[in-house]
């Protein structure tokens, strides 16, 4: 049965299963049929594909129109599991209506089940608010938002202060108060983590934010070793990278030798 946003509201609520939720990002059909294939239960089409299949050096430059394209080739390829599409920089962030309309757009053309967006202030609560209203289900994303990279200086963790970890946790409760139905943790402190999880009602989607989360995200191009760079807190599970050049290599020495074609 293709997963809903109900069922990983009731996951946690219902404790069953008895398991984290996994998430994989995808950027093209092709990924989106190996995560999916693979029984990821959320596929994120996440703006880190600015960096991972665009070469930006941060998810800023992404427009609406270049997740459209990605989101749409994504929706193509996945048939379980439920699809949730990042909100590009500034495509939200300037007044709720273009929030409602280029929220809209990812559900309308590409076929997305839920949005994610970035920070937990009072102006993206109010967002998130009237977002749901319209019918929108919300993923949020607190901690490191890489949106506010120029801010931040560097993907660095957040939440190191008392007074920081505080903000956090206040930004995931009114997340949840204005209806999101499962938040991001990215790199904050586990024992933060651990705290976030244990006062929301909705999972956490940890991300380099340790075990206590109710389900773990991680950039698949990390996961296949197919990045250049991979963040510390990525476990990478295969070499594609390598294994793909040595292929490539071998098919250009095999022509140039008179080997292929046979
Ligand atoms: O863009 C992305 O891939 C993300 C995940 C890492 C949570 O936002
Ligand atoms: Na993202």
């Amino acid at each position: 049965m293709a997963v809903s946003v109900d069922r990983i509201l009731r996951w946690k609520q219902t404790g069953t299963p008895a398991q984290p939720i996994t998430v994989l990002t995808a950027w093209d059909v092709m990924s989106g049929q190996i995560v999916d294939q693979a029984g990821a239960d959320i596929v994120l089409v996440g703006d880190s594909l600015a960096m991972v299949a665009l070469g930006y050096d941060t998810t800023l430059p992404l427009t609406t129109e270049d997740m459209l394209i990605c989101a749409k080739a994504v929706r193509r390829g996945v048939k379980n599991a439920l699809l949730v599409v990042d909100l590009p920089f500034l495509s939200y962030q300037t007044s709720v209506e273009d929030a409602i309309r280029a929220a809209g757009q990812m559900l309308k053309e590409a076929g997305a089940q839920a949005v994610k967006l970035e920070g937990g202030h009072e102006g993206m609560v109010e967002t998130v608010r009237r977002l749901v209203q319209w019918g929108i289900p919300i993923m949020g994303h607190v901690g490191l938002t890489p949106q506010s990279i120029n801010q931040f200086g560097g993907f660095r963790k957040q939440g190191k202060t008392e007074a920081e970890a505080d903000r956090i946790l206040a930004e995931a409760k009114a997340l949840e108060q204005a209806g999101a139905f499962s938040i991001v943790l990215e790199h904050i402190p586990v024992e933060l983590a651990r705290d976030i999880t244990k006062a929301l009602r909705i999972p956490t989607i940890g991300i380099g934010a340790g075990v206590h989360c109710d389900g773990q995200v991680l950039v698949t191009a990390d996961v296949l070793g197919l990045s250049a760079w991979q963040p510390p807190f990525a476990k990478v599970y295969a070499n594609l990278r390598q294994q793909a050049v040595e292929a490539a290599q071998q098919f250009c020495t095999e022509v140039r030798s008179g080997q292929y074609p046979a």
